[in-house]
């Protein structure tokens, strides 16, 4: 049974295309400079939570990585994905799920999520996605996360986000992880406008 957020994304990726959503980027390049900076071994497991159609996962592969896990709730996303990759697809272990409910296989050395942390409101779901993080990480892991500012939308695809500051972004991993780095950045939509993101940089405690 699809839940009411299942059918938002569902929706969104079938009605439109690659570029057509606010968050399309041709290339993550801060993600992947914050990534580049971990200095992380090509072996290293990585997951990019809520990953939609991003290009991520590509320029991953083409870094070498070889253990790349790349989650959604939308299975349409993860097609659309699978499709643009071609044969490179097979690389790659795809998980359609809600963040809620994911209950991962393995341990990550990397935890990636642009823009879709942000969606969660709940003061319990925010904190078991802290939890799931920490246990879903082996020591010594990483989270690279991306989420809009303070001074970013209060909307994101119709839907109200959780902006972010460098204290607030501290307070809620605190119980798990070590804030090492953060960067605003602006991010230039398709649609001439831009979008304040907080990048952050977190570590196992
Ligand atoms: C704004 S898009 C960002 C996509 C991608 N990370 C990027 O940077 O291009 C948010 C993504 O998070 C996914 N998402 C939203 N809520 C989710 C949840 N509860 N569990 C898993 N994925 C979710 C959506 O389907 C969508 O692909």
């Amino acid at each position: 049974m699809e839940n009411k957020m299942e059918l938002h994304w569902e929706n969104v990726y079938n009605k439109k295309n690659e570029n057509e959503v606010s968050w399309y980027q041709k290339v993550p390049n801060i993600s992947l400079e914050h990534i580049k900076s971990l200095n992380l071994n090509l072996n290293s497991k990585i997951i990019d939570i809520g990953a939609g159609e991003s290009r991520l996962v590509d320029n991953l592969l083409d870094l070498g990585f070889k253990n790349i896990d790349v989650l959604d709730i939308s299975k349409k996303s993860i097609e659309k994905a699978q499709n643009r990759l071609g044969l490179k697809s097979s690389m790659i272990n795809w998980i359609v799920s809600d963040i809620n409910d994911f209950k991962p296989k393995k341990k990550y050395d990397l935890w990636h999520d642009r823009a879709a942390f942000h969606f969660l409101k709940d003061p319990i779901q925010i904190s078991n996605y802290v939890d799931l993080a920490n246990s879903s990480l082996n020591n010594n892991g990483k989270i690279v996360l991306g989420t809009f500012s303070i001074d970013g939308p209060l909307k994101c695809s119709g839907l109200e986000v959780s902006r972010y500051n460098e204290k607030s972004v501290r307070d809620v991993f605190d119980k798990h992880f070590t804030l090492l780095n953060h960067q605003l950045s602006n991010h230039p939509t398709p649609f001439n406008t831009t979008q304040e993101f907080l990048f952050s940089v977190l570590s196992k405690k």
